[in-house]
Order: structure tokens, then C-alpha cells, then sequence
């Protein structure tokens, strides 16, 4: 790739710290994006290796002198060169079933590092977990921790675990993606986890170590956490009293990003805030853990998409493009807002018409942005922002469409980590 100009402020797009205009044309880090769509075809996901390290680089620096593992939640993306990049800089992963376990080892991630969370974890994934020595498993119900004794005890092990409390707190984010509240499959309720503790304290195949919570996410508020904190806290000293130590506190994941301006706190903020309060209440030593996916990974990645028609209508224009919700699920599935913009910024003169920019799936929910103003042609290119975390990792292959293929850029360099999926590859495993 040719070296590209350095980037103004002025001409870096909003919730794309890396995504900026360069002579007309959108790049990525040092990248132009049209190169790559014409190099490797649509829709193709683009991730930022700087953007990725740079979120990091929030939490760091937000934990900074603290005794902090920083455990990447990968349901958010988990592209092994995705995983690659946050093993190298020395994070943990949160993982939630066998595969994604293995996705960490294959990717080279430590497996003293990982906790383990999810509401139905099997006795294969926990003996597998287990043997490879995992950190902690996260326990979200009285009648898992009693099945991870057993299964502890029958492989001759013990198993390290943390309650997952759901503290009741409002995380003020879409119902779908809200997990602390009463109503929720999730955690063990606040006013049964001083009993559960009693009661996992006496199991012959576990021990003790932590206590966890995540109340949701795309939360871009302090207060939700500093909520939270402060319920878990509460238990922690009625736990403690017990006579049961804990040793780390996980306040799971949750933070929001920058879709449509929202303006969630940065992790250099957020954390000083939350540790000021722990420090406060006398828990300042503790060892902590966090699980953040969405902050890590989502500002950092991009879908291109190909114009194939334009159809103007009585009602709505369409721009139909090649990407479609089996690619990009996130509007269909809670009506989230992704930036569209062009690859190629039109002539000051050309007229911008509304869109609705929907894929060729069958379903009229199968829509990637509404109402928005662009001036394109059938074969120009869009760039869906905001794409790096729960796209590619919930796609699909509805309408028998292979999955996109991802780039992964660094600088100027810009390699492919993963090949588009081939049709054959679908139909694997069938018998007809
Ligand atoms: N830890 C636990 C236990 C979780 O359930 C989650 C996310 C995370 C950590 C990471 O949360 P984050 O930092 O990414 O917000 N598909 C939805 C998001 C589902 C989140 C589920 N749990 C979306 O596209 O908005």
C-alpha cells in the first residue's frame, strides 16, 4: 500500500477514530478502503489493529498502578487475529461456551487468564476448562455450582469460582442487551448470593475467589456501574463476614461506544471514578477484573458494502447493497444505528438523495440504515462504521450467503485473516 498523507483531526469521522477522508477517499489507519474492496470483493470487514490497542490503552491507563486483568469479552468479535492482538498485549478473555474457549488457545491466548461466564455451561465445556486450567468460572445458578463440584471432583481438580450477582441496577440500555435486572436469565439474585457463597464454601470441589457482575451493555453512563459497585461491595462485606475471602472483584463489561454521538465516558474516566469509590469503601487492594468486548473492538472495524441498484419508490428510495443482516444483524435485531458513508466523498454539486439502505434478504427487517441522505451509484462502495464488535461475530448464513471475508490493517499494511466463506463450504456436514 502507497504511504497516504497524514490525517487532519477535521477530516477524522466521528466514533471512527481511525476511518478519515484522504484526497476523496476513505481510509483506514494508512489504507485506502477502496483498494481493499476491489482487492477482495464485498462485504468485507476491515478492523483497525491501532484502534483496537488504543481502546486498550484507555482501560490501561483508566487501571493504571492497580492489580487489573483486563479480560476481552470475545462474543464481541472473535477472529482469531482479533484474539491475537489483545493476547499479545497481555489480556485475559472472558469466554461463554467451549468453542469460544478454544478460540483463545488456538490463538495463543494464556489459559490462566480466562474466566469462564454463562448461564449454561456444560459438564463437557467444564471438564474441558478445567484440564486446560482455566482462571475462574463465573457461576450464574445454585444448581451450576453444585454440577461444577461434582464435575471438579470427578476430574480430581478444584475449580475457582466467582458468584455472578445481578445487583438489580438499571443499566439504562436496549431490553435486549440489559442483563442486571431483577427480570433477568442472568447472575444469582443480590439477596440470595450471601447463601449461595455459604453454600459454594462448603462444596468439596470448589474455592472461592471472586465475586462478578455485569449489568448490560452499551452503557454510556457512570452512574449504572458506580451502582453496581457499590451493591456488590455491600455484599462482599456481608460474604466476608462469613468468614469466605474474596480475593478479586469482576465488574464485568458493558461500556458503550459512539454509533449516533452518543457520548459514553472513556475508560480513562470511568475507571479513575469507579476506583476512587472502592478505595473509599477500604477494598482498594483488591485484585480486579474487567470484561470489556464492545469498547475494545467495536470503533475499530468496517463494513464495505457494494451499490448493486438503486430504487426509488412512491414511499421510500432503497439503495440495495451486497451486505444484508446475515452480515451486519445488529439493526434488524435491536434497530441499532450504524454511520453509513461513502468510500468515495461525492462532488460538492452532486444531489444527495434518501435512502434506505437495506440488503437482498428476504425480509423486510433485513435493513441496514434508514433514511439516509447519499449521493451513489450502483458499483460505487459504502463503508457501514461502527462495525468491529457483534457483526461479524453474530453473522450468519441466512439466504445460503457465505460469510464476508475480514481484513485486518496495521499501519499500511492490510492482510486478510479471514478468507470469504466458499458457497460449498455451507452445505458441509449434509447429506442430501
Ligand atoms: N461479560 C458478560 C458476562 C457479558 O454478558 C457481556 C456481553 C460482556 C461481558 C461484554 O459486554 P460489552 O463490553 O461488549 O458490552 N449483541 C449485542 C450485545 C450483547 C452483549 C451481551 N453480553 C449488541 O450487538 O448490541
Amino acid at each position: 500500500m502507497k504511504s497516504a498523507a497524514p490525517v487532519s483531526a477535521a477530516a477524522v469521522l466521528p466514533g471512527a477514530p481511525f476511518v478519515a477522508y484522504r484526497d476523496g477517499r476513505l481510509t483506514l489507519e494508512d489504507v485506502p478502503l477502496h483498494e481493499l474492496a476491489q482487492a477482495h470483493g464485498t462485504p468485507l470487514f476491515v478492523y483497525s489493529r491501532a484502534a483496537m490497542l488504543a481502546a486498550l490503552a484507555a482501560y490501561q491507563r483508566g487501571l493504571a498502578g492497580r492489580d487489573a486483568l483486563i479480560c476481552y469479552a470475545l462474543k464481541a468479535n472473535s477472529t482469531l487475529a482479533v484474539l491475537r492482538v489483545f493476547a499479545d498485549a497481555g489480556c485475559g478473555f472472558d469466554i461463554v461456551s467451549g468453542g469460544e474457549l478454544e478460540r483463545v488457545l488456538v490463538a495463543g491466548g494464556a489459559p490462566g487468564k480466562i474466566v469462564f461466564s454463562g448461564i449454561g455451561k456444560t459438564r463437557d465445556e467444564i471438564r474441558r476448562a478445567l484440564d486446560v486450567g482455566i482462571r475462574c468460572f463465573n457461576v450464574e445458578s445454585l444448581a451450576e455450582l453444585d454440577v461444577l463440584s461434582e464435575v471438579a471432583q470427578a476430574c480430581g481438580q478444584t475449580a475457582r469460582i466467582s458468584i455472578r450477582v445481578n445487583p438489580n441496577v438499571d443499566a439504562r440500555t436496549h431490553p435486549y442487551i440489559s442483563t442486571g435486572l431483577k427480570g433477568n436469565k442472568f447472575g444469582i439474585a443480590h439477596e440470595q448470593a450471601l447463601a449461595a457463597y455459604r453454600h459454594a464454601a462448603r462444596l468439596p470441589g470448589l474455592q472461592v475467589v471472586g465475586i462478578d457482575c455485569h449489568i448490560g451493555s452499551q452503557i454510556t453512563e457512570v452512574a449504572p456501574y458506580l451502582e453496581a459497585m457499590e451493591r456488590v461491595l455491600d455484599l462482599v462485606a456481608a460474604i466476608e463476614a462469613t468468614g469466605i475471602a474474596i480475593h478479586h472483584i469482576d465488574l464485568g463489561g458493558g461500556l458503550g461506544i459512539d454509533y449516533a454521538g452518543e457520548t459514553p465516558p472513556a475508560a480513562d474516566a470511568l475507571w479513575p471514578a469507579l476506583l476512587a469509590r472502592l478505595d473509599a469503601r477500604g477494598y482498594g487492594d483488591r485484585a480486579l477484573m474487567i470484561e470489556p468486548g464492545r469498547s475494545l473492538v467495536g470503533n475499530a472495524g468496517v463494513c464495505l458494502t457494494e451499490v448493486l441498484y438503486l430504487k426509488p419508490g412512491e414511499q421510500k428510495n432503497f439503495c440495495i447493497v451486497d451486505a444484508a443482516m446475515n452480515d451486519l444483524p445488529r439493526p434488524a435485531l435491536y434497530e441499532a444505528f450504524h454511520r453509513i458513508v461513502p468510500l468515495r466523498l461525492a462532488a460538492p454539486d452532486a444531489a444527495a438523495v434518501t435512502y434506505d439502505v437495506v440488503g437482498p434478504v428476504c425480509e423486510s427487517g433485513d435493513w441496514i440504515g434508514r433514511d439516509r441522505a447519499l449521493a451513489v451509484q450502483p458499483g460505487e462502495h459504502l463503508a457501514v462504521l461502527s462495525a468491529g464488535a457483534y457483526c461479524m461475530s453474530m453473522a450468519s448464513n441466512y439466504n445460503t450467503r457465505p460469510r464476508a471475508a475480514e481484513v485486518l490493517v496495521d499501519g499500511r499494511e492490510a492482510r486478510v485473516v479471514r478468507q470469504r466463506e466458499a458457497v460449498q463450504d455451507l452445505w458441509r456436514g449434509e447429506t442430501a
